[in-house]
């Protein structure tokens, strides 16, 4: 049996970026269960290059993982998505629907209150960078408002009031360290299961953007061994996709 993974917790005030704290600490290292917190970031990063607000208030966590084949970096960011997922469940009260978007972005009640960024190490780590909007105010959210999921936090989701932020990082850490545990023991299939099991989307139609001139419509039946996703499309057939987004979707379906 492998040993459950031991966490070295480093805090900062303020960094550009916990991924890139975590990077390096990965390359002088190379040990996995390093983890980086900051309180703000000055240029935090989010996929396709985007920014990440990254104001006080929010969780700006950063951990290094092993990521020895390619197999594991497609892997990493879905199962990260699943324990950020049921962290998010645990901590808010239970009138809240909480979702994993593909392929890591969480939902609650459709908006978006956190994202994953997973970067390689070269060597055998990744890096699995997560932002959650906890106690963030509207302003800093409303460049990310006319986004097809708008952004959201645990505060404004709940009219107001402050969660602990050491709670919160410490519930991430634990389910992220329990879906570990069940990826090295039983592999993809148990994270895709739960995946699946955690995505309010599966059974609705969706539109899925690939560049700004290619998008499908269809409904999304879940994802494949290789983390793709899969749309039942229109025409009957199914469709795999590796790269782009989940930008509509009809609640109805
Ligand atoms: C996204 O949804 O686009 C991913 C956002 C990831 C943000 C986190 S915050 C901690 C870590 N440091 C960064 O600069 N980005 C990730």
């Amino acid at each position: 049996m492998t040993a459950p993974l031991a966490f070295e917790i480093h805090r900062m005030k303020e960094t550009p970026s916990t991924n890139i704290v975590a990077k390096d600490l990965a390359r002088q290292t190379g040990k996995e269960g390093i983890v980086v917190i900051a309180e703000t970031q000055t240029q935090g990063r989010g996929r396709g290059k985007k920014d990440w607000a990254s104001p006080a208030g929010g969780l700006y966590l950063s951990v290094t993982l092993n990521a020895a084949s390619p197999k594991h970096l497609t892997d990493l960011p879905l199962l990260a998505g699943v324990a950020v997922c049921q962290a998010v469940t645990q901590l808010l009260p239970k009138q809240f629907d909480v979702s994993v978007k593909w392929p890591n972005d969480i939902l609650v009640g459709m908006k978006k209150v956190a994202g994953i960024l997973c970067e390689t190490v070269e060597g055998a780590l990744g890096v699995v960078g997560i932002g959650i909007n906890v106690n963030t105010g509207a302003e800093p959210l409303l460049p990310f408002m006319r986004n097809s999921f708008k952004a959201t936090s645990f505060t404004l989701e709940c009219g107001g009031g402050a969660f602990d932020l050491t709670k919160v990082s410490d519930m991430v850490l634990k389910k992220l360290s329990g879906i570990y545990d069940i990826y090295r023991s039983e592999g993809f299939p148990a994270v895709r299961y739960l995946w699946e099991k955690n995505c309010q989307l599966v059974g609705k139609k969706v539109e899925f953007t690939e560049s700004p001139t290619q998008k499908q419509v269809g409904t999304l039946l879940g994802i494949d061994d290789t983390g793709a996703l899969v749309l039942a499309t229109p025409e009957g057939e199914k469709s795999r996709f590796y790269a782009g987004e989940i930008t509509c979707y009809w609640p109805s379906t």
